[in-house]
């Protein structure tokens, strides 16, 4: 059977998502969805006419929802859902400002999901993303594995690229990693991330470190900052799609993505940016990596942060 992915949410980072899905010409189908009346359908006209330039089979179909469920029948036998629904922020406002109005819009859509895409890996990257993870598990009350959040793959590119930017090397030649939280405990982890194999801790100074993991921490804000009107959509569309990819073709990829955490670094019971295995069931296990002492008590601090938030949300 062919595969299936619906992204929900017709705004700047569901309509890049479903771009880079339906070209990457692995799905049969990718559902793009929004509230809009006719904006859904319209950019699925405009990707099916990129086709022939692009050269990919997939096709892609767009809904409008209504606010009773009215035409999520066409989100059935979605292998992934990847869900953007809500507002992204503005400048000076944190993610956390986001939480009331995203919770509700959240709450909707995975009731909906859980309804019609029983079978679904449920991909969610509206913010506050680590909580609004959390809201779509208990929505939906999907196994925990099936519902995974995307921040960790952005947090981490974010990482990279500014660490191949200030030693002037081929991004390709990088590798860094993050965890916690997407917010203010994220935790790069230095002792993680190398340049062409060897301790990045190597190549620059400790002070030239921090200021790239003080900039990594604010990636995010640093876009809003500029664009005045929305959040980053290019690199965070990227990971959430490479992440629905890794589902749809079962590989495994070993991933820093937001999973329920069950025991793993001495941590249980919350929603927490951690590296896992992903595939047909969404997170395959969580996978352990060893951590310095203060890159270890970083994520449990950003655990019990996530997790005084995440209590909050059985309420909304
Ligand atoms: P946007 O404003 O361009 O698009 C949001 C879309 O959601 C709008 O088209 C809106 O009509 C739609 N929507 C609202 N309620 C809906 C519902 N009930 N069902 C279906 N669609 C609904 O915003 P953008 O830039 O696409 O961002 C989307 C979300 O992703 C925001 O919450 C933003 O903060 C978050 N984000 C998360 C990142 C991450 O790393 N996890 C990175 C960047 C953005
Ligand atoms: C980002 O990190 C705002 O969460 C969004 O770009």
């Amino acid at each position: 059977m062919g595969k299936k992915v619906t992204v929900v949410g017709a705004g700047f980072y569901g309509s890049t998502t479903a771009q880079r899905l339906a070209e990457y010409d692995v799905f049969d189908t990718v559902v793009i969805t929004d509230i809009v009346e006719g904006k859904p359908a319209g950019l699925a006209l405009d990707l099916n006419q990129s086709r022939a330039i692009e050269g990919f089979e997939t096709k892609v179909v767009g809904v409008t929802t209504g606010p009773n469920g009215e035409g999520y029948e066409n989100i059935e036998g979605s292998d992934v859902v990847v869900i953007t629904a809500g507002l992204p922020r503005k400048p000076g406002m944190s993610r956390m400002d986001l939480l009331e109005t995203n919770a509700k819009i959240v709450r909707q859509v995975a009731e909906n999901v859980a309804k019609y895409a029983p079978n679904a890996v449920v991909i969610v990257v509206s913010n506050p993303l680590d909580e609004m993870t959390a809201l779509a598990q208990l929505a939906t009350q999907f196994p925990k594995n099936r519902v995974l959040g995307q921040a960790g793959m952005l947090d981490t590119a974010r990482f990279s690229n500014f660490v191949a930017e200030a030693l002037n090397v081929p991004v390709a030649s990088v590798r860094t990693l993050t965890l916690g939280s997407h917010g203010d405990t994220m935790v790069p982890v230095p002792s993680k991330s190398t340049v062409n194999g060897k301790p990045l801790r190597d190549a620059m100074p400790a002070e030239q470190i921090e200021e790239l993991v003080v900039k990594t921490r604010n990636g995010g804000a640093e876009v809003v900052a500029l664009l005045k009107t929305g959040s980053a959509y290019y690199a965070p569309s990227a990971a959430a799609a490479r992440m629905a990819k890794a589902v749809a073709e079962d590989s495994g990829e070993v991933m820093p993505v937001c999973a329920w955490v069950d025991g793993e670094y001495g941590i249980s019971g919350v929603y927490l940016g951690v590296e896992a295995a992903i595939g047909a069931e969404g997170v395959k296990r969580v996978v352990e990596t060893d951590l310095d002492a203060d890159e270890r008590a970083s994520l449990l601090e950003a655990a019990e942060a996530v997790r005084a938030k995440q209590g909050d949300i059985s309420s909304m």
